[in-house]
């Protein structure tokens, strides 16, 4: 059976994909918290003014008011594989000490938290059992799984950690299950991947006067060297990952449009994560870009936050 309405609480909030996501599965987002002006701008008109701008290091506690489950994408440049100067002593990699330190102090019924697969090859893996580990000890009953958002109707192949907990004490009386896919890559008993060109189809041109909200584009010259981010796109496939930032070599992380004659626009790459027409970004082009690749996909997070469970 499932948990019913759960109240969340969510950290490295971004744009709000994640929550979106959790919102759209019947849950209630009652605090969110992100550093980045121009993301919280974008929650705060898209989804809601519960977001507070500081840093993860100056949150008190006492601020967040009572809810059941924690959610959040720590931020993981440091881990990314498309991140090829992947160092151990990033201090973004030490960010989750907060999260622990959050989880301790408030005791949240669940945690779910997303991360990239690149985590689990840190220092020979060695610091994802670490992480592992301290989520264990901080009360709860840990479990991750490597999902790709394509097998759950995103037009994108985006391969991602997601890590749940149940606490301790609970475990008699609730469950995290993790969904079973809704497509496939061929397709058969389930419904094929979601192709880009499928996804973008009814997106006409930016230039072409659309009406559509951030549909600009940078115009960056698209380059077909065979790497992150200057590869032709297939049409007939899912979208490759959309990325924050660069590719990890300095350079842009510029996913073409499927017909192969331009960068995608802010619009067609929050498409291709799931985001309504309807959801505005703020910010300039750079940032709003960032926003959008930071982001879970929503469909994917809709999928996940239906886990919680009681049993
Ligand atoms: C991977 S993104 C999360 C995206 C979000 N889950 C979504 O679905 O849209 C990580 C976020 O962490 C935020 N962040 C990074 N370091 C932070 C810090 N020290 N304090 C607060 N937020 C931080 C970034 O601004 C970024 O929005």
């Amino acid at each position: 059976m499932k948990a019913g309405k759960l109240r969340i609480a969510s950290l490295f909030a971004g744009a709000g994909g994640l929550d979106l996501g959790f919102i759209a599965a019947g849950h209630k987002v009652v605090w969110a918290n992100d550093f980045d002006k121009d993301a919280c701008d974008t929650y705060g008109s898209n989804i809601g003014q519960h977001i507070t701008w500081s840093d993860i290091a100056d949150v008190k506690v006492g601020e967040i008011p009572d809810y059941d489950i924690l959610i959040g994408g720590f931020p993981c440049q440091g881990f990314s594989r498309a991140n090829v100067h992947r160092v151990q002593n990033d201090v973004r990699n030490s960010l989750y000490l907060h999260v622990i330190s959050i989880l301790m102090a408030t005791k949240p019924k669940f945690f779910l938290l997303e991360n990239v697969r690149g985590i689990k090859a840190l220092n020979g893996g060695k610091d994802f059992s670490e992480i592992l580990l301290a989520l264990g000890e901080s009360g709860y009953d840990v479990n991750h799984q490597v999902l790709n958002a394509a097998d759950y109707g995103v037009p994108q192949n985006r391969i991602r950690v997601i890590i749940t907990g149940v606490r301790k004490d609970l475990a008699k009386k609730y469950q995290y299950v993790y969904p079973p896919p809704t497509h496939s890559r061929d397709g058969g008993e389930l419904p094929k991947w979601i192709s880009i060109s499928e996804a973008l189809s009814r997106i006409g041109e930016p230039d072409d006067d659309t009406g559509l909200p951030n549909h600009v584009f940078s115009r960056y010259k698209v380059t077909d060297r065979d790497f992150t981010g200057h590869r032709r796109t297939d049409p007939h496939k899912p979208s490759p990952t959309i990325l924050a930032r660069g590719n990890g070599g300095g350079g842009v992380c510029a996913i073409q449009h499927p017909k192969n004659h331009r960068r995608l626009s802010v619009r067609e790459s929050a498409t291709i994560q799931t985001f309504p027409l309807s959801f505005v970004f703020s910010g300039g082009l750079m940032s709003m870009y960032r926003q959008v690749g930071n982001a879970v996909p929503v469909k994917l997070a809709e999928c996940i936050a239906a886990g919680f469970r009681k049993t």
